[in-house]
């Protein structure tokens, strides 16, 4: 791909609407099958909310639930793994019609992190929005939630990358070879986080991101995922959901800046593929290569995807429409 080369579309579309994204990165030809099942799994789920009459918010937790559930992404069960060799998760979600957000950080023993990020919104009162790790999972209990055993979020996919990750970069806790970030670059700068943007019928618009962060991450590492501002943001008519680099993101404050443009009456998929490309031109890695990602976003009248990396799983729903799962 030419360096800093942004991918996007954009579609007309101005009633109930649900776009999902399972991660920006170069997903290899044998796991496309398997992302475009969790893809359609999470959009039927979406579907079936908001025939229920849910709320976009609602839906939306619904949507990042099912792909948490599902195996194929880098979030909830799949997840990578850390240092530790455990399953660490974030995961934030937020209602534009209100601008209320929840968000959990470094949760280990959570099934759906993003219904925890869900009840937080409502229990916490506008009083706490964000709680991590073992704070978080107090919060689920006393909310009924069931905590998990870590290794019930641990798949074999996962296992086996950890172990080759061990073996190539060395045992973190008895050597010093580990750079943070290291292993995500030689990976393909990317992964497979998980988000979704959602319009009701009544206009309201909700954003929600969900992942298990990089690979072989040091533990208590963020991203831009349970950031309000950077993994996701909703205000008003527009909504954003990214993937990508979260150092990078979170740097430029990405879903932020792309939701202010859309009310500042910017073009959509221009706002979106010009942040992308500006994300690159200003942030490199340590290896000298521009920091890459992808994101999804609504506006009151279309809804768009952008991405700068090989690939990015994504895919629409809209009455009429139909099911659309965009090439990968
Ligand atoms: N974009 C997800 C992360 O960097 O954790």
């Amino acid at each position: 791909m030419p360096d800093g080369l942004v991918f996007s579309a954009s579609f007309a579309i101005d009633g109930p609407v649900i776009l999902v994204h399972g991660g920006a990165w170069d997903i290899p030809d044998g796991a496309v099958e398997d992302h475009r099942d969790g893809l359609k799994t999470a959009l039927a789920a979406g579907r079936r909310s908001l025939a229920s009459g849910h709320s976009a918010v609602d839906v939306a937790a619904d949507v990042v639930a099912s792909m948490e559930s599902h195996g194929a992404f880098d979030a909830g069960r799949g997840a990578m793994l850390n240092q530790d060799g455990r399953a660490q998760l974030d995961a934030g979600i937020m209602d534009g019609s209100c601008l209320d957000y929840g968000a959990v950080i470094a949760v280990e023993r959570l099934k759906n992190p993003i219904r925890v990020a869900r009840r937080l919104m409502d229990a916490g009162n506008g009083q706490v929005r964000i709680l991590a790790g073992e704070g978080a999972e107090r919060f689920a209990v006393a909310e009924a939630f069931t905590l998990i055993d870590n290794v019930d979020l641990i798949s074999e996919r996962e296992r086996d990358r950890f172990e080759a990750l061990r073996d190539r970069i060395g045992d973190v806790h008895t050597s010093q070879s580990f750079l943070p970030g290291v292993a995500d670059r030689r990976s393909g700068g990317g992964h497979d986080t998980v988000g979704c943007v959602v319009r009701d019928a009544r206009g309201h618009v909700a954003a929600a991101t969900s992942t298990g962060g990089t690979p072989f991450k040091p533990p208590g590492r963020v991203g831009d995922s349970p950031l309000p501002g950077s993994g996701f943001y909703a205000d008003g008519e527009a909504a954003v959901s990214c993937t990508g680099w979260g150092e990078a993101i979170a740097a430029v404050v990405l879903a932020h800046d792309v939701v202010r443009r859309i009310l500042d009456d910017e073009d959509l998929e221009l706002a979106m593929t010009s942040r992308l490309q500006a994300m690159h031109d200003r942030i490199r890695n340590p290896d000298g290569d521009g920091a890459r990602g992808g994101l999804i976003a609504l506006s009151g009248s279309a809804v768009a995807w952008a991405y700068s990396t090989p690939r990015m799983a994504r895919a629409i729903w809209a009455p009429g429409l139909g099911t659309v799962h965009l090439e990968l």
